[in-house]
């Protein structure tokens, strides 16, 4: 069975991005014209989605109105049953992490895998077929546990991701935010994912970290260290992931699409 559900967390608080998150979900901060969270639905619509699962949680609901259709503003072209996308939500219970997020997954009755995508990451495309599409088509055609996104980065910023360790074709394990002296390659865990069923199984069953946050992490080490495959496709030239975590990811994203895009690119050279 071909690979059509994804999961989208969007329930984190953001905090690194305060005040602008007080009220408002990072997801739905504007890159020019639309939210960074329907770029994201808008790339798994173009690699073969056709259901989504956003994880969402308090002071978040502007998400699930953004996706509504609104006989004032007109419904979104996504919401078109030409679009063949069924958009579904449910609540995290509280922020204990993305691996705690990606788990409400096991609820979406996906048999196969499910693409997993995170809410304030654009990923910007140049190949055919898309990243997303390379992951899902890695994973059917080998049924790993895992495919993992991975992005090669400078040796300043790998204590700022999830390093993986070994060979991209079948990696050893993963390191979270690693000094750079200890980190076991400069390839960074990029945002996008596909998971077997039994890795939200494992999600499950993974304890929190000391800061009482689901680790995706560990998940896929204890079933790495059980024998399971772990799959990391890198990205390929003119692809690149764009965080807005933080708000110089955030302005520095911003500018990369404004300068790109002819419509605005003159009004930053003034
Ligand atoms: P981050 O760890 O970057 O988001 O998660 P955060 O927790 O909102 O960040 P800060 O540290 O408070 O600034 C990446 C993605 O995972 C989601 C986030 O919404 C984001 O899209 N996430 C994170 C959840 O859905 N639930 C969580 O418990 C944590």
């Amino acid at each position: 069975m071909p690979v059509t559900d994804a999961v989208i967390p969007v329930a984190g608080l953001g905090t690194r991005l305060l005040p602008a998150t007080r009220s408002q979900p990072k997801e739905m901060l504007p890159v020019l014209d639309r939210p960074v969270v329907q770029y994201v639905v808008e790339e798994l619509v173009t690699a073969g989605v056709r259901r989504v699962l956003l994880v969402t949680g308090r002071r978040k609901r502007a998400i699930e109105d953004h996706f509504d259709a609104d006989p004032e503003l007109g419904s979104s072209p996504l919401l078109d049953p030409a679009s063949g996308l069924q958009i579904l939500y449910t609540r995290q219970a509280r922020p204990a992490g993305l691996g705690d997020a990606i788990g409400y997954g096991r609820g979406l009755g996906a048999t196969d895998g499910v693409m997993v995508a995170l809410g304030d990451a654009i990923l910007e495309s140049a190949g055919n077929p898309s990243l997303s599409r390379r992951l899902i088509d890695t994973f059917e055609a080998q049924r790993p546990a895992a495919v993992i996104a991975v992005e090669a980065v400078a040796p300043e910023r790998v204590s700022r991701y999830g390093i993986v360790a070994g060979p991209l074709e079948a990696i050893t394990g993963l390191v979270e935010k690693p000094p750079a002296e200890r980190a076991p390659s400069r390839w960074a865990v990029a945002a996008r994912y596909v998971f077997a069923p039994r890795v939200l199984d494992a999600l499950a069953g993974t304890p929190p970290d000391a800061g009482g946050e689901v680790q995706v992490a560990d998940a896929l080490n204890a079933l790495i260290a059980g024998g399971e495959r772990v799959i990391a496709v890198p990205l390929g030239p003119g692809e690149r992931r764009h965080d807005i975590g933080t708000v110089e990811a955030y302005v520095a994203t911003f500018v990369h699409f404004a300068r790109a895009d002819p419509r605005f690119s003159a009004l930053l050279d003034g």
